[in-house]
């Protein structure tokens, strides 16, 4: 079993029973879309636990109290496409006020090495924690790219979610950044040789988006 401090394994009973329905092979892209949603609202609890708070005056309809709010700027959520969609629509129904970047990465055929295709990203992102999210962490290399690319953008505070990861891009991951913590809800057995995550859960984009 692969462990590391910086991984958080979310094993929250709502959380892996919506995992196994995501898992299986006849759920349905509606069925499929909305519980990777539903996942990813129950996993930004989890990621954003430790947020500082700051004491704000505010008055109920009875008498003047002091709150807690959130401090500072917020969140900046950063999608990794196109299956990183998935999960960002539950973070948001969380925390809507986060600002959203997005990072396309493809793998060149020759070099094997994650390429940038597109890249958007607020220019306050050095002052936000930016929480990237790719559902399925397989080989690592995209989710190592997109946080380099990221630190290369000026930010420095992130946490990295995924619905499952490997034990083989976990290890990549986690050298590559050893600063940035990472929630998942399983690490599976194996990456196979076409780079799919066993036992899994398939192809994520083509189940969310229904292109296969
Ligand atoms: N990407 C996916 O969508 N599924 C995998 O199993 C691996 C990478």
């Amino acid at each position: 079993m692969f462990t590391h401090p910086n991984l958080t394994v979310l094993n929250h009973p709502l959380v892996q029973h919506k995992l196994t329905l995501l898992r299986q092979k006849e759920t349905s892209v509606a069925d499929f879309r909305r519980i990777a949603r539903e996942i990813s609202l129950l996993m930004c609890f989890e990621v954003t636990r430790d947020l500082p708070l700051e004491l704000v005056t505010i008055e109920t309809p009875l008498e003047q109290m002091q709150s807690p709010m959130l401090e500072g700027k917020k969140l900046c959520l950063v999608s990794i496409l196109r299956a990183g969609n998935g999960i960002l629509e539950g973070m948001l129904d969380a925390v809507p006020s986060a600002r959203v970047g997005h990072i396309g990465l493809y793998r060149d055929p020759k070099t094997l090495e994650p390429v940038e295709y597109y890249m958007k990203v607020p220019e306050d992102i050095s002052e936000r924690l930016v929480i990237v999210v790719d559902p399925m962490l397989a080989t690592g290399h995209s989710a190592a790219a997109a946080v380099t690319r990221l630190k290369a953008a000026g930010a420095t505070q992130f946490s990295f979610v995924c619905l499952i990861s490997a034990p083989e891009g976990l290890t990549v991951f986690t050298k590559a950044h050893p600063d940035v913590p990472v929630f998942t809800c399983a690490v599976d057995r194996q990456l196979d040789d076409h780079g799919y995550i066993r036992p899994g859960l398939g192809d994520a984009g083509d189940r969310l988006f229904g292109t296969k």
